[in-house]
């Protein structure tokens, strides 16, 4: 089993950069699927995530080329095959299949998605959106089942904001008849990087980044070239970690206004943050403040980096209060945290931690992803050797995070350990 070990303490300056968007990335793939002639996508993040979309595509026909984060699909030869098992679990996104194959072939069968486990989620407004559009959705045996004769565009008011679903809807809607609206739509960054890509690719979409986007279907897309926007995740984490742990840190590649609820939250604590064109510095940070924080849609707090946060939050003076109204159970860093000293508690849809605390090194696992992200920042500040398990989680989301660290002077390496030292639950 790999793990990542960590020695605590060292201070962290220099420069590191963000890859490309993890949640875009897991769009603009499949939505190539819509196009008739090959699609270039650049500046995407190598991985795992990225990996299986590349693998799913090609068990569909498609002709693949990924290397150095330039994907190039060839969707021509793609066939409708259902999927019901195998790579479809490993990852959340794989329903971003179910609109991109609807919308091009008018029916599809994706096994119910993966991904991390975060409390429900449910995916109740995907289909309502492809309902409305005239498919027949059915679950057979914990896959779905699409089946249309034609996609007609349609009125749909998403009950719950959600940015799968309204990507879902847009990948499904380009190539309907007629006129679909989503209202009530999601605004993240990710939904305009998406509609970019399928705006080159000749769809016509307008409001993508409000809260209603008017879709007119056209008869066909074509291939087109992209590239895709900074990971604003990655760059927050990294902004926490500068906070925590750093001795002067330039984030590259960033867009500051993707950052801006992180960013105002972190002045709130007294953290100096400088916003460049497409760099953020931060210096080091002497006396850090609680803040309370509540997770909301963009351009809200991101329930992505809640967990991140949290960490900080345990070297501030005083008391603070995280609630995430997003995902009411995404707690599962708490109980990690609390292995290495940090004085928290789980009350209901809030977290309330104490500080500051000094982080003392332990033997924990990355249960999700950004718990992984969340356990590797502690690590960093931590007293002594930390060793993070079931490192699988964080490379679904972080390419290179061992060497990115390493360039900004973490000590940080990754080590195969035996399956019985597994931390037990
Ligand atoms: N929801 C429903 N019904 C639906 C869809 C969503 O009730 O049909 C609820 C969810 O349960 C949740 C809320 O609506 O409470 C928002 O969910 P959303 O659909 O926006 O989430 P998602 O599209 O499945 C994406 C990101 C997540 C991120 C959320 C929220 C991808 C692949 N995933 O998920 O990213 O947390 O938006 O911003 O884009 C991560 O990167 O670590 C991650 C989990």
């Amino acid at each position: 089993m790999d793990v990542y070990k960590i020695k605590g303490g060292k201070p962290l300056r220099g420069k590191i950069k963000v890859s490309g968007a993890k949640n875009s990335a897991v769009a603009l793939i499949p939505a190539s699927i819509l196009a008739s002639s090959p699609v270039t996508i650049e500046g995407l993040p190598e991985i795992s995530d990225v990996f299986t979309l590349q693998t799913l595509l090609e068990d569909i026909g498609g002709q693949v080329e990924f290397s150095g984060g330039k994907m190039v699909i060839d969707p021509r030869e793609m066939v409708a095959m259902p999927m019901p098992n195998g790579n479809v679990k490993k990852l959340r996104a794989s329903y971003y299949l179910m609109g991109a194959m609807l919308g091009r072939f008018k029916h599809a069968a994706i096994g119910l998605p993966g991904g991390c486990h975060l409390g429900p989620r449910p995916i109740d407004q995907h289909i309502k959106g492809f309902e409305a559009l005239g498919a027949k959705v059915t679950n057979e045996h914990g896959a779905i089942y699409l089946r249309a004769d034609e996609l007609r565009g349609a009125k749909i008011y998403l009950d719950v904001v959600s940015v799968g679903a309204t990507i879902n809807i847009m990948l499904a809607a380009v190539l309907a008849k007629g006129r679909t609206v989503i209202e009530n739509a999601a605004k993240e960054p990710e939904i305009i990087d998406v509609a970019t890509l399928l705006s080159n690719m000749g769809a016509k979409i307008k409001g993508a980044g409000t809260n209603v986007i008017r879709i007119d279907g056209v008869e066909q897309l074509n291939g087109t070239k992209h590239t895709i926007i900074p990971d604003r995740i990655e760059a927050g984490t990294f902004m926490i970690m500068a906070a925590a742990a750093g001795d002067g840190i330039t984030i590259d590649n960033v867009i500051p206004l993707h950052v801006e609820a992180l960013t105002a939250k972190l002045r709130e604590m007294g953290v100096e943050v400088e916003e460049g064109e497409e760099q953020i510095f931060i210096p080091k940070t002497e006396k850090l403040q609680a803040v309370d924080v509540k997770t909301l849609v963009y351009p809200g707090f991101p329930t992505d980096l809640q967990q991140p946060f949290s960490v900080l939050l345990t070297q501030a003076a005083g008391s603070s209060v995280v609630t995430d109204t997003i995902y009411s159970a995404r707690f599962k860093q708490i109980d990690e945290l609390r292995r290495m000293n940090a004085d928290s508690r789980v009350e209901g849809q809030s977290v309330i931690l104490s500080g500051p605390t000094k982080l003392e090194a332990a033997t924990v696992r990355a249960s999700d992803l950004r718990a992984g992200a969340a356990l590797v920042i502690a690590g960093l500040v931590a007293n002594g050797e930390t060793e993070i398990q079931e490192i699988q989680h964080i490379e679904r989301g972080y390419g290179s995070l061992i060497e990115k660290l390493q360039g900004i002077g973490a000590d940080i390496w990754k080590e195969t350990v035996p399956e019985e030292a597994v931390v037990k639950e």
